[in-house]
């Protein structure tokens, strides 16, 4: 071959691999609305920013006929390049080459750029559409699963690990998401599960369909295996860049900063009067953080799943933070298992990645019954306890209304390293409310008692005056400071500025024993 052959050689052969399955298979799957793995990538990446690694890579596997079906690229495109200016790796399952299937060759791709992630710290997104094990390869298929699933668990708080699941994602295939920090899913075209409708229906005679079995709304609010819904495969990116806008490219780094324009100085005066006078009564926690954080930005991670706790990404002063909210518009906000493994997961990466908590807590306590007792919620409960104790990150409470039983020591109190806490007039803080403290303190005396009604709205009003305050707990120095609705904004921005250079040693061991 001369030069000019040479060239030709590379040129059809990069032609070959950029058109993946073909314009057939293309067409199909762009009728049902779906992008082809380079389309996703070019919305992922700066313009002209990606370089592809492997992409003249085939299979090797010559049983079932494979040996006459090759096509360049094997299924996958992988590579690294600029995400709003900052490097990001990233590989894309092509369903147009042998349904997006993992085979040994395009999971040495997917490996290879995780390798490069964690030897430079910086974070990967897959993007996930296949028809999992490529079936002709058996094993060896399994064998390339496990060695990304590896890869997955050991850049886990090393790296940010972020999945979009853009097609079918089935079989053990789930476990690489699973193992990730953020799982995306599109709405109508992707689907998650172990096993499918055919092998449920043989098993347990059930009768499910794709889409309730596993659909991006079925993962968004009952499993909380998923924590977005994207409307389309566009929407999905647009949700990855502006997770990654939050978060350091690893866990040595601080997240990035960005100009702030909101003053941070800003008085917020509408929060002087959004606690409703009765305590029972509810209101919405998000309309309180987004007054209190940058331009009113709440990115909600989860928002679906377990509404009674919120939690999701701000800025304060252009500093990212990780917020966490009871919800008392929703079960009155109170703790169950649900949420509780929300909350720890968010908290936990969070700590991973240098990201400070702000916690705003409403919370009337554990949610009582056999559900709950029979379901561990002592063991799921204690995961956000553990999560919050653990946590080094500069940790700031606000006390918006109740904190009440152990739930007040959870949610990031004084007593477990929170470093700024600081309640409202409205705070109560007790070991319950005041009906259930009653009942058990003055039993006797109201079975006796002659007007049992009257007599019991004394010892509440008795109870009310001395707990549901803030009082007690600021005198004994558990609070900080008991502030101004309408200061949060300024006081949280100033505690953050001083936790600035925060850095808390954990004592030597191994690895913890998180309650799981
Ligand atoms: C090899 C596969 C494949 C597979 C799909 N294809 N799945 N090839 N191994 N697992 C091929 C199809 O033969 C087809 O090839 C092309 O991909 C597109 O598939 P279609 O069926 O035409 O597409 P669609 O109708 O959209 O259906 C997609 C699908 C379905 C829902 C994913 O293909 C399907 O159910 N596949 C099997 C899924 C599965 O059971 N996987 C194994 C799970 S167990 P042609 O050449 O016709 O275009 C597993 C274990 C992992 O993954 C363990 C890790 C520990």
């Amino acid at each position: 071959m001369n030069r000019e052959q040479r060239l030709a050689e590379l040129k059809r052969r990069r032609d070959e691999a950029l058109a993946g399955g073909g314009s057939e298979r293309v067409a199909k799957i762009h009728a049902k609305g779906r992008l082809t793995a380079r389309e996703r990538l070019e919305l992922l990446y700066d313009a002209g920013s990606f370089v592809e690694v492997g992409a003249f890579v085939t299979h090797r596997c010559a049983d079932f006929g494979m040996a006459e079906k090759r096509i360049t690229g094997d299924g996958v495109v992988a590579g690294w390049g600029q995400v709003e200016g900052r490097l990001v790796y990233a590989f894309a399952q092509d369903f147009t080459v042998f349904g997006g299937t993992m085979s040994e060759a395009n999971a040495k791709k997917i490996c290879a750029i995780m390798d490069l992630a964690l030897d430079n710290g910086a974070p990967v997104v897959g993007l996930n559409d296949s028809g999992g094990a490529r079936i002709q390869e058996g094993v060896l298929s399994l064998g390339a699963y496990a060695d990304v699933f590896l890869r997955n668990t050991l850049a886990s708080g090393v790296v940010p690990q972020i999945s979009a699941i853009m097609g079918p994602c089935a079989g053990g295939a789930v476990y690489s998401p699973a193992i990730t920090d953020f799982t995306i899913m599109v709405e109508g075209t992707s689907h998650m599960f172990v096993t499918g409708p055919e092998v449920i229906k043989a098993v347990t005679s059930e009768d499910v369909t794709m889409e309730d079995l596993g659909g991006a709304m079925t993962h968004n609010s009952k499993s909380g295996v998923a924590h977005f819904a994207a409307r389309d495969d566009a929407d999905a990116v647009r949700h990855v860049k502006r997770l990654l806008s939050f978060m350091p490219s690893n866990w040595a780094e601080d997240p990035p900063r960005r100009p702030c324009t909101d003053p941070v100085d800003r008085r917020e005066t509408r929060l002087t009067t959004i606690v409703p006078e009765s305590a029972d009564k509810p209101y919405d926690m998000k309309d309180i953080v987004r007054m209190v954080v940058d331009d009113a930005d709440f990115f909600e991670v989860h928002e679906h799943f377990a509404a009674n706790i919120i939690v999701g990404f701000a800025r304060l002063n252009g500093r990212p933070v990780g917020v966490v909210g009871n919800q008392p518009k929703v079960l009155a906000g109170v703790l169950d298992i649900d949420s509780s493994v929300k909350g720890a997961r968010f908290v936990r990466f969070c700590d991973a990645f240098q990201i400070p908590l702000v916690t705003f807590e409403d919370v009337p306590g554990f949610l009582p019954g056999t559900r709950q007792e029979w379901g561990g919620i002592i063991r799921h409960g204690a995961k956000l306890l553990y999560a919050y104790c653990e946590a080094t990150v500069p940790k700031l409470t606000v006390v918006v209304r109740k904190a009440y039983g152990g739930a007040y020591d959870v949610m990031s109190s004084k007593h477990i390293r929170g470093d700024y806490n600081v309640a409202w007039p409205s705070a109560e803080m007790a070991v319950m409310g005041a009906d259930g403290a009653v009942n058990i303190l003055y039993r006797d005396e109201l079975a006796k008692a002659k007007d049992a009604t009257s007599a019991r709205r004394k010892l509440v009003a008795e109870y009310n005056d001395k707990f549901a305050s803030p009082w007690v707990a600021a005198e004994l120095g558990y609070l900080d400071d008991v502030i101004e609705p309408a200061d949060t904004r300024p006081k949280l921005i100033a505690a953050l500025e001083m936790l600035r250079s925060k850095r808390q040693e954990q004592p030597r061991k191994k690895h913890g024993n998180l309650p799981l």
